[in-house]
């Protein structure tokens, strides 16, 4: 008994304090403990800034999607091509950038032959001295002379059909007129249209 008395009234010696640790460790500790608190409530405010720009820009992002909606500006379908006199014999390339067609004319007439390549779209080069449409990509060829029977066939590389063409047509004006909304394919049997086909 008289030990347990005596133990719960032991009093520690020296000046350690709370936990074991001595005042001068606790007041060395305590600037150590108001430095995190510190960087603590940076790191919160340095996320509530992230997150507040992240907000932010989202919204500004929306403001601006229905401000100015995704609008597709394509060039029209229909064109006027000027006169049947402005055209020499051939293949006439003054609307394939524009427009992606070239104009043929031969004896006969003229036609409007899509410049898609038919393997996966790209704009075939027209070359003069070869007679030839060659397409950058995988190398097929078509036609480019010939009649209008066979300008614009493929026979090389890996387009699977001949070049398309479109309508065409004279306004009231006398101008060509030419409607890219309606194709002829050759497979089809539709170049014989005489919507495909403008006799002069
Ligand atoms: S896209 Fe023309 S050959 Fe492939």
């Amino acid at each position: 008994m008289a030990d347990d008395a005596t133990a719960k009234n032991v009093i520690p010696t020296g000046s350690a304090g709370a936990g074991g640790k001595s005042p001068e460790a606790v007041k060395a500790a305590a600037p150590a403990a108001t430095r995190r608190s510190f960087l603590a409530s940076m790191s919160w405010l340095g996320l509530g800034w992230v997150a507040f720009t992240a907000g932010t820009g989202a919204a500004l992002t929306a403001l601006g999607r229905f401000m100015f909606p995704n609008v597709l500006f394509e060039p029209p379908q229909s064109f006027k091509a000027g006169l049947p006199n402005e055209y020499s014999l051939g293949v006439d390339e003054r609307w394939k950038e524009k427009y992606r067609v070239w104009i043929i004319r031969t004896e006969e007439g003229f036609f409007a032959l899509s410049g898609e390549c038919t393997h996966l779209g790209c704009t075939p080069n027209y070359f003069t001295s070869e007679a030839k449409f060659k397409c950058p990509c995988h190398g097929s060829g078509f036609y480019a002379a010939g009649g209008k029977e066979k300008i614009g066939i493929n026979f090389e590389g890996p387009a699977p059909r001949p070049l398309e063409r479109f309508r065409i047509a004279l306004t009231d004006d006398g101008q060509i007129v030419v409607d890219k909304s309606q194709k002829f394919q050759q497979e089809k049997g539709e170049w014989i249209d005489p919507e495909s086909f403008l006799k002069i």
